[in-house]
This record gives C-alpha cells, structure tokens and sequence, in this order.
C-alpha cells in the first residue's frame, strides 16, 4: 500500500466574502495572529508526512508562491541587521526536504475541477486535500495526521468530517452511512449543500479528504452540481459504489476562517495561546469596555 506524500491546495478561489482584503491577495494568505492561513495547511501536511504540496491556484494566488519560496532580499537585509531570529522566521517556512508545485486553474469551476487540475502532478497514489480557510488546531496529532493512520488501518478514502448544527446543512457537503467505530463511518451517501430538510445526517465534510487516485476517473465525468460547479463531493459520491469510503470524525477544534466570524475567532483564540502575546491580549479582553 503506498502512503500518503502528496497534498492538494485548491486556492484558486475568489475569496468574495473578505472583498476589499481579498481583492488583490487570496484569502488563504490572509493571517492568524502571525502567520498565514496557508502556512498553517502546509505545516499540517508535512507534519503528517507529506513532503510535496501542490497548490492549484488562479489569478492574484503570487503571494502564495512567494511566501514558499527564498526571499534573498529581505533574508539579505535581516542578516545585515543581525535579526537572527526574524530571519530563521522567514527562512524556516517551510522545511527543505518540501516540494511546492504550482498549477494554474484557468477557469473557476468549482472544487472538483481544482482536484482534477492536481491529477498530472499527483499521478497514480493516493493523496490529501487540505482546504486552508478550515483551520484546525489540535494539541496532539493533528487533523491530516490522524486521517493517514485511518487510511493505513482502513485502505480506502477518508473524508475528515464534524457534527454541524442541521440547519447549516446547505453550506457543506453532508454525509451518511453505516458506523464502523464511534469515530469512523462507511459512507453510503454524500451531498453537496442540502436543505435541511433533505440533509441526511448532522455529519459535515470539513475541508480534509485522503482519496485514492480512482477519484480522478470520477471527476472527468462529473457534470456541473450544486451552485454550477464541479463539485468533489459528487465525485466522491460515485468513487462510493466502488470502493469504500470513510468518514472520520476528527479530534481538534476548526475555524471556518472562510468567515468573518470564524475568522475572528480563530485569531482571539489563537492570540491568546500564543507564547510572546498571550498574557497581554488576556488582559487586554479582560478589561475591555465598549
Ligand atoms: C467546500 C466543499 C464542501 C465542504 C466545505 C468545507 O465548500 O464543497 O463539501 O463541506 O468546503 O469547508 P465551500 O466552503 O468551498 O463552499
């Protein structure tokens, strides 16, 4: 069986919902406390094994690129300026047994046509998919790492999964399925966006999937779904008749940092556990009045 080194970063995305912040840069640079929603995807894949990341990006996605890549001059002028520990920070983005490879999603066509772009790249193994703007921070193991070691016991795809209120059914792709363990279900049945009313369970997809290759095969023949776009889950959906697919309801907290909401809560949570802030900002919320 082969495991899982390589991980798709779909950002080709408009990022509508953080207009004017998005409008010249993608939302996944947009930071957390200190260090971009990008980052912290990337940090998740290589921790989990994964040494090649492959972003499929649109138009206004350079700072992505350039965040992974060397930057001489600014490394050049920290060093002038002995800021050591500035300059490990820019340096150590990433560590240098990673690969990033760029491709280019010319059209927007939704989340499955993203995967489908990644296929040359990927090839025929197994892989990850990590949607940045789902933040999700464990203590321990994180998400992706937890994912591989179900898809080394189980041998077939996991969909990383959360329990949602079931009136905000329509915002995610919704699954259900017979129970394997407490945290493990065989899918049966996937959608992309139900009504409540049609959503068949509470058991929301978040954005973390290890699919097998076969899923590519899928993709080429999946139509235009909800919203009009290439949707993965109905890709996903047909990869179920043939081959089993789990869903695995993860350990750790997510931020739907692709919302305003989500987003602030993200950097008031993480801000107070970061080690050079946290006693400040506590006592700074502690004392606040408006
Ligand atoms: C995407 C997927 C959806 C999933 C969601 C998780 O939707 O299509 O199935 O539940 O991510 O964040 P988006 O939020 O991009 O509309």
């Amino acid at each position: 069986m082969k495991s899982i080194r390589k991980a798709v970063f779909p950002v080709a995305g408009m990022g509508t919902r953080f207009l004017p912040a998005t409008k010249a840069n993608p939302k996944e640079m947009l930071p957390i406390v200190d260090k971009p929603l990008i980052q912290y995807a990337a940090e998740e894949a290589v921790a989990a094994g994964i040494d090649t990341l492959i972003f499929i990006n649109g138009r206004n996605k350079r700072s992505i690129e350039d965040h992974f890549d060397k930057a001489y001059e600014l490394e050049a002028e920290l060093e002038a300026r002995n800021k050591d520990k500035l300059l490990k920070l820019a340096q150590e983005v990433l560590p240098p047994h990673v690969n990033c490879i760029y491709i280019r999603q010319a059209e927007a066509l939704g989340l499955g046509h993203a995967v489908l772009c990644a296929e040359p790249a990927v090839g025929d193994e197994p892989f990850a998919v990590i949607l940045a703007d789902d933040l999700i921070i464990n203590g321990g193991r994180n998400c992706m790492e937890q994912m591989a070691e179900v898809y080394n016991e189980y041998h077939g795809s996991v969909i990383g999964t959360q329990t949602i209120p079931r009136e905000e059914s329509d915002k995610y792709g919704m699954i259900a399925g017979s129970e394997v363990t407490s945290s493990i279900t065989q899918v049966a049945q996937m959608v992309e966006k139900p009504a409540p009313a049609d959503a068949p369970s509470d058991q929301a997809v978040v954005g973390r999937y290890i699919l097998t290759p076969r899923i590519f095969d899928k993709l080429k023949t999946t139509g235009r779904g909800a919203g009009g776009e290439i949707q993965l889950t109905d890709a996903i959906a047909a990869l179920c008749n043939e081959e089993k697919v789990y869903a695995y309801s993860f350990d750790g907290k997510r931020y739907d940092c692709g919302s305003k909401l989500g987003y602030l809560q993200a950097n008031v949570e993480l801000g107070l556990v970061h080690p050079e802030l946290k006693d400040e900002f506590s006592d700074y919320l502690k004392n606040l009045k408006i």
